[in-house]
Formats: structure tokens, sequence, C-alpha cells
């Protein structure tokens, strides 16, 4: 099987006020920048927002990637994506009928996907599938950095590969959280094929080898 697979270094795990040096860091090696927008109420954390998406799209040219950990994506998808991302991902936890926010997206002209915590079956995102550029799996409950991987849910990784595929779709896999060069492994064998990875990444001696690193391993399964 062939299939390109994609590194989205998570800035939640980089120092902010260094947010530019940390990404110069990456030494190009940088596909896509994943940006964890959190409200303290979908999750028990807060992160940042539309300023700090505006900074970054002034010193990069990355594909920001905005995972909405919020309560009301339908309120803040139009600030997020004016500020400059290029893409949003919003929980099915958050909007069960994503209809709405399906819409938004498309006004906006911005990519869209949806995400799916550990315990919330995959069966909830199939039927959107067509209409999402990037589903996403979460391999850590959401709300913080440096969690261990969950692989009980690589099995609806393979899901929704299978089901991508047998529908002809292009729909990008991302799976997020706990992703390292040994979790990268089983996670790309499943079928993802955007690995998000912010602790192993930005706390590592050498950022932008280990942005190669986890690249490297992850190809290997699909090569
Ligand atoms: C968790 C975030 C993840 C997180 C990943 O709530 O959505 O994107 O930053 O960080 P690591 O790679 O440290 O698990
Ligand atoms: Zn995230």
């Amino acid at each position: 099987m062939n299939r390109s697979i994609r590194i989205a270094p998570s800035i939640l795990a980089a120092d902010f006020a260094r947010l530019k040096d940390s990404i110069d860091a990456l030494d190009g090696e940088v596909d896509m920048l994943h940006v964890d927008v959190m409200d303290g109420h979908f999750v028990p954390n807060i992160s940042l927002g539309p300023p700090v998406i505006s900074s970054l799209r002034q010193v990069t040219d990355a594909y920001l990637d905005a995972h909405l950990m919020i309560t009301d994506p339908l309120t803040y998808l139009a600030p997020i994506v004016e500020s400059g991302a290029d893409g949003v991902t919003v929980h099915i936890e958050a909007v069960p009928d994503p209809a709405p926010v399906i819409a938004e997206a498309a006004r906006l002209g911005t990519d869209f996907g949806l995400v799916i915590n550990p315990p919330t079956p995959v069966e909830s995102v199939l039927p959107f599938l067509d209409v999402c550029s990037m589903v996403v799996v979460m391999s850590v409950h959401p709300g913080f950095g440096g969690q261990s991987f969950i692989a009980d849910v690589l099995p609806k990784v393979q899901i929704l590969r299978e089901t991508i595929d047998s529908r002809g779709l292009s729909t990008d896999i991302q799976v997020d959280g706990g992703i390292d060069p040994e979790t990268a492994v089983p996670t790309a064998r499943a079928g993802a094929s955007v690995l998000v990875a912010g602790t192993s990444v930005f706390r590592a001696d050498d950022p932008a080898e280990a942005v190669r690193t986890i690249r490297a391993n992850a190809m290997n399964e699909v090569a």
C-alpha cells in the first residue's frame, strides 16, 4: 500500500514565549502545524485562541491545523479561520448534529474535520466522511499534552481506513496524542495519514530529527 504520511507537530508542547524559535527549529521538516484550542469547558484546560493563530500566521507558511476542543465551535469558527487557520477540526461530542458547523465551514471556505474522543464510537462520524477533509481519532483524552498513547483506539483507525478506501474517498485520518517514534508504527499500520506529535517533537533535543524519525518509522509501514 502506498500512502504518504504527514507529521503535524503540536505547538502545545512548545515554549509559548518562543513559538517562532520553536517552529524555526523544525528546520523545514513541518508538513502541518497542529494548534490546540481549548476553552476550559469542553476540556479542563485553557490554551490559546485567535490572537496566537494570527501571530503564527505572520511567521510561518505551514498549514495551520486548528483542533477546536471547545463547546461552541459554531460561534468561534469564523474568528479562528479569519485569524489564519487553514483547516479546523471539531469534536462530534460537542456537536452531535454537525450540519450547522459543516455549513459554516463551507461558507468560510476552510478545510473541515470531525474528531472523536477515545470512548466515542467510530460510527458517529461515518455518515460525514464525504464532507470531511480529515477525520481525527484521539489517542489520549483531550486537554493535555504528554499523556500515554491509548492503543485501544487503533481498531477505529482500521475501520476508518477500510471505509474511506472502500468508498473511494481521500479523507485524511489523523491520530492525535502520545505519538512518538514507537507508537507511530502501529498507528501508521492501522491506516493513519497524519500523525500529531507534541511532546516527542518539541521536548526532543533535536525537534527536526524527531520529526524525521517519526515520519521514517511511519512510512516504513506503508511503503
Ligand atoms: C491533547 C491535544 C494534543 C496534544 C498532543 O489534548 O489535542 O494535540 O497536544 O500532545 P502529545 O504529543 O504530547 O500527546
Ligand atoms: Zn490536538
